[in-house]
């Protein structure tokens, strides 16, 4: 999709590079710039560097760059239009696909869920909810949670919300469209949710925007009914009872398998709980609890399924920043029977013994070596360090050393100086996988290639880098270089893009600042100028700087191909500016 240019420079006004990267990296304030802890990549002493006049970042550690949308995009793992829809979502732009038929729907579909989630609840306090409260009442739920997750009932019928929601003035299309009604193959649209207990799914923002529903018999199709994807709705990144644990202020999460689980546990005062909606935990969802918490405790089910998932969570969850720890339960199949038949408290403890993914691979990795034979201990704490060098955090690596140096009677000191060792043969790892992938991706430039191909032409790279850095600071010196050089000067394909492009949005009359020309760049020549930018940040550039770049682009080395077909006045011509250079 395009997203024009003027919608782009309004997302970036309304948007300040150090909220959005401030509502995940603790910055602080270096004069001009902004510093703090890499999101992507583990450190101790901050090389995340944020600069506010260019609206960008860059990471010297890792090499990591962009603007606020690349930013969004790699930290929630969006890809670029959903990371420009949140950042349009989050500063109350209307979004940009919208046309206006399908924003409406939209908001005509939120409107029908809030009513419907009100006819259900006000359905179980008459007439026709008497079993549904009895059933409540059976499996122990309080009035105050009952209104606390705003529980409700479907009453039998096959047209009664239909019905409702017309006298509300709702087409059947939009009925449809919402996941709350059905269409018979004979045409007519039915309840999707009869004689269920009904659990409404709210968003961050209060929206009712999905509907899970539990049979009471034994009979009546499945156990639990859920709404299908719709317009305002992804079940693969819902997750039941989030706007509630995030009020809970909490940094650690519970997560379970059931809405009952967390029901059950919230009413014992376990409100930082969530699940899923009936699938197993995707990315997304990982993302989003690693977003509102630092711990996450998997208390998924007893049996054979709910281990299984357990693992399978442990594995999504090890790709995001999150710790994670595994509680296990006996005597009850989840957490809302445990809870029931031990109390509240005895869950307390199994949350508190809850063993950490990293306790969990420690203990797996010990039971392979004897530690009592001097060099099974050796091999143990080798393998033990390579995989403490994988943990962020500096305090929780020196107390796993402590731990282990009790363990194996080793000394502390030796144990953290080859922690240091796989530490760093990790991040070199890390590193060199990144550039080797990057050059793969036939990026790390097209300056790479031609540099390799054709000799030496790294310096005239170096002044076009410059001269981009320096356009994206100062528009005003766009004439002088637009006078002087033309789109073919730019030999490095990334800046002549960049070049294109910036010429372009010239000639349409914006202001061209970094993070409006990254809107038109591919995700290298974004981080390249990232890095440019980086570079200067402290410096006050002149239209005198300006004509230097613009000189040694013009005089730069020529690359051999060059050599090859310049004739021999254009090279005498050359070299006598370079002499001149060096006076
Ligand atoms: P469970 O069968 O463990 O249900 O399924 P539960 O949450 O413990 O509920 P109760 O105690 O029997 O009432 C766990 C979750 O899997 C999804 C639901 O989200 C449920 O909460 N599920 C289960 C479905 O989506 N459909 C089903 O038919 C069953
Ligand atoms: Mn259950």
């Amino acid at each position: 999709m395009a997203i024009p240019a003027h919608y782009i420079q309004e997302l970036l006004q309304r948007n300040n590079v150090t909220d959005v990267i401030g509502g995940h990296v603790h910055l602080k304030r270096h004069g001009r710039i902004y510093k703090g802890l890499c999101p992507f990549h583990s450190e101790k002493t901050p090389s995340f560097t944020v600069y506010p006049d260019t609206q960008s970042y860059y990471c010297f550690g890792c090499g990591a760059g962009g603007d606020i949308i690349s930013f969004t995009k790699e930290i929630n793992g969006l890809t670029y239009v959903e990371a420009v829809k949140m950042l349009a979502q989050q500063s109350g732009m209307p979004l940009p696909d919208e046309d206006d038929k399908v924003s409406k729907l939209k908001s005509r579909i939120y409107e029908m869920n809030k009513l419907a989630a009100r006819y259900f609840h006000a359905n179980l306090n008459s007439e026709k909810g008497k079993n549904a409260r009895i059933y409540l009442r059976q499996r122990q739920l309080s009035d105050k949670t009952i209104v606390n997750f705003g529980l409700g009932y479907a009453s039998d019928g096959w047209q009664d919300l239909t019905n409702y929601l017309k006298s509300k003035g709702y087409t059947e299309e939009e009925m449809v469209s919402a996941y709350l009604a059905a269409r018979s193959s004979k045409g007519n649209v039915y309840d999707i949710f009869r004689d269920r207990i009904i659990f409404p799914i709210i968003d961050l923002r209060g929206n009712v925007i999905a509907f899970g529903g539990r049979r009471m018999g034994d009979e009546g199709g499945p156990k639990y009914l859920n709404s299908g994807d719709t317009p305002v709705f992804k079940k693969s990144n819902g997750l039941f009872a989030l706007n509630l644990a995030k009020k809970s202020g909490k940094d650690t999460f519970i997560l379970a398998e059931g809405y009952m689980d967390v029901i059950s546990l919230h009413q014992a005062g376990f409100n930082n709980a969530v699940a899923t909606l009936g699938t197993a935990l995707t990315s997304q969802q990982a993302k989003l609890i690693a977003d509102y918490a630092k711990n996450v405790v998997i208390s998924y089910d007893s049996d054979e399924a709910g281990q299984k998932a357990t693992r399978r969570a442990m594995e999504i969850f090890s790709k995001e920043d999150v710790a994670v720890s595994v509680l296990q339960m006996d005597g009850a199949k989840d957490p809302d029977e445990y809870i029931k038949k031990f109390g509240r408290n005895s869950f307390e403890n199994l949350i508190d013994k809850a063993n950490s993914a990293l306790d969990f691979e420690l203990q797996k990795l010990k039971n392979q070596y004897n530690i009592k034979d001097t060099q099974g201990r050796i091999d143990y704490l080798t393998k033990a360090c390579d995989i403490l060098a994988k943990i962020p955090s500096p305090v929780l690596q020196d107390v796993y050393c402590s731990r282990l140096a009790e363990e194996t009677n080793a000394d502390k000191a030796s144990i953290k100086l080859q922690l240091e060792q796989s530490r760093s043969r990790y991040y070199r790892n890390s590193s060199y996988k990144r550039n080797k992938e990057l050059l793969k991706e036939g990026v790390a430039g097209s300056t790479k290639v031609d540099y390799r191909q054709q000799g030496n032409t790294l310096p005239k790279v170096v002044a076009q880098q410059n001269i981009i850095g320096m356009l994206i600071r100062d528009n005003e010196l766009f004439d002088m270089v637009n006078t002087q050089l033309k789109e073919e000067d730019f030999t490095d394909a990334n800046m002549r893009s960049a070049f294109t492009q910036y010429k372009k949005l010239k000639a349409e009359g914006y202001d061209v600042g970094y993070a409006l020309l990254c809107h038109y760049l591919d995700g290298d020549t974004r981080k390249e100028l990232a890095k440019i930018n980086a570079g200067k940040a402290d410096i006050i550039t002149t239209a005198e700087d300006m004509q230097m770049h613009i000189n040694n682009l013009k005089s730069a080395p020529m690359g051999q191909s060059e050599i090859k077909s310049a004739s021999v006045e254009e090279l005498a011509k050359r070299i006598e500016s370079l002499k001149e250079k060096k006076k």
